[in-house]
């Protein structure tokens, strides 16, 4: 029996599953990870870019990065990863995707029952009167960095940066869910930007299986009951001949 063909029988035998995804599952979809041989944090300074201080220093610069980064996810299609994980959602009746992905690809292939722990990067938050606001566009050179409508604050991309905490509630719904679930299933993440590295120790911990797919290990492969190494989109498409 494969990898694959143990996964799809576990997979099917399950009653909750939480699915934990990173920058992995949309590399085949166009957009660059973070870490990696192109990781974006390769060619750009994280500390100049996604930190709090960044923006305090320059908003424009940051706000640069942050629409060069909406172009490419607008141009950008789900996968089918992004279809197979909402497919799980349809087949398991407890189910939860934890995504730290900012890119909106999992809902935009349909997934419902989702929680973005690091934000979403067509969400902006005035970091005045904390007015949120979502849309799916590119600001003109001009308009950066933009201001609030209500009360002309500036605004800021509503992702996680460097040096910020998780929203609490948000990651207790996901620490909940964690330690119920019966199985956690990592996709193209590499599991060392902490606390979502820590829920797949979580799940484990109470009794849970944890499987894996990526293209390489990774420290979770430790702990992981099933490892797949591949593209994640092509792992999908053989796990439910999509
Ligand atoms: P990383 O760039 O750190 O890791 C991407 C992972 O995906 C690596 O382990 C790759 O091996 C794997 N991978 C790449 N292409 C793949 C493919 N086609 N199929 C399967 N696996 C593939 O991205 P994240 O783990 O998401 O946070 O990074 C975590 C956080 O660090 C991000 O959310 C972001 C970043 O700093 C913030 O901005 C707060």
């Amino acid at each position: 029996m494969t990898e694959i063909d143990k996964l799809k029988k576990e997979i099917f035998s399950l009653n909750s599953l939480c699915v934990l995804t990173g920058a992995g599952v949309s590399q085949e979809s166009g957009i660059p990870t973070f870490r990696g041989k192109d990781g974006l944090w390769r060619n750009y300074d994280a500390t100049q870019l996604a930190t709090p201080y960044a923006f305090q220093n320059n908003p424009k610069l940051v706000w640069e990065w942050y629409n060069w980064r909406r172009e490419i996810i607008l141009k950008a299609k789900p996968n089918p990863a992004h279809y197979g994980i909402k497919k799980l959602e349809e087949i398991i009746s407890d189910f939860l995707l934890v995504t730290q992905n900012v890119d909106d690809l999992h809902r935009e292939a349909g997934s419902n029952k989702i929680l973005e722990i690091h934000g979403n990067i067509f969400r902006t938050r005035c970091t005045k009167c904390n007015k949120k606001e979502f849309e799916k566009k590119i600001f003109k050179n001009e308009e950066l960095p933009p201001r609030c409508k209500n009360c002309n604050g500036l605004l800021r991309p509503d992702v996680v940066w460097f040096g910020e905490p998780i929203d609490e509630k948000i990651f207790a719904s996901v620490l909940e869910f964690a330690l119920k679930c019966e199985a956690i299933l990592v996709v193209g993440t590499s599991a060392v930007v902490y606390p979502a590295a820590s829920i797949p120790y979580y799940v484990k911990e109470k009794g849970g299986k944890v499987f894996e797919i990526n293209l390489e290990p990774t420290q979770i492969s430790e702990i992981s009951d099933i490892s797949i190494f591949g593209k994640a989109g092509e792992i999908f498409e053989k796990l439910f001949i999509l």
